[in-house]
């Protein structure tokens, strides 16, 4: 899978799947949304040379899906300008649900990079065995985020209230969940 998309600005990018020269620059990503502060319950950067190749070891030998959004101007690794990950469910009896988490860089946001890496990691996730759901969680505040899954379709399934404590301030943390099958009957 390798496609080109068409920003709004005119600019073209690919999406595809994770490489092993891309650990790097999704690394980098991550750790820049952990120091914006407001967006994830993470407090500290991931720095360990093993633990980013543990986790992109894990993605491939498990067959997570990790798709990448990247811009070809720039050299490894600030080419890779977003990311969406499908993990599988820490649980033996749910094996058939996925939990989502997205970055995309901070100038690369509100062009549709998001929109377009979550539809083709749903599509690509569903392409694995008998996968029929998938879930994620959000910050309240977030409303960038909440409104993008909205319009994939995602569904508000409940909300945990002060779930997190940052900087002084307490965090809700919205749950939601998308069908596969309905995701994929509404957008053929
Ligand atoms: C959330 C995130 C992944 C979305 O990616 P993106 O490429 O910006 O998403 P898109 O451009 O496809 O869509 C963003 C949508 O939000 C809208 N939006 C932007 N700011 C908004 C706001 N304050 N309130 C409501 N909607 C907003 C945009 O207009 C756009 O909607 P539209 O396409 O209907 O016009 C990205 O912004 C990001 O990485 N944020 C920081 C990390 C993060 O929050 N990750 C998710 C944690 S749950």
């Amino acid at each position: 899978m390798n496609k080109t998309l068409e920003l709004k600005t005119g600019e073209k990018i690919v999406i595809r799947h994770l490489s092993k020269s891309d650990i790097e620059g999704v690394w980098n990503n991550f750790n820049e949304v952990v120091e914006e502060g407001i967006y994830l319950p993470i407090f500290f950067p991931v720095r360990s040379r093993l633990e980013k190749d543990s986790w992109y070891r894990k993605i491939k030998n498990e067959k997570e899906i990790c798709i990448i959004a990247e811009d070809h101007k720039f050299k490894p690794p600030y080419n890779i300008i977003g990311q969406c990950e499908i993990s599988h469910s820490e649980w033996d009896a749910g094996l058939h649900v996925g939990i989502l988490g997205i970055i995309v860089k901070k100038k690369y946001r509100d062009l549709g990079i998001g929109f377009n890496l979550i539809d083709i990691a749903i599509r690509e996730f569903k392409k694995l065995d008998n996968k029929e759901k998938i879930v994620l969680s959000c910050f309240s505040t977030n409303k960038r985020a909440l409104h993008l899954y909205k319009k994939i379709g995602f569904k508000v399934i409940g909300v945990r209230k002060k779930q997190f404590y940052m900087d002084a301030k307490y965090y809700d943390e919205v749950l939601m969940e998308l069908w596969i099958d309905d995701y994929l009957y509404q957008n053929k």
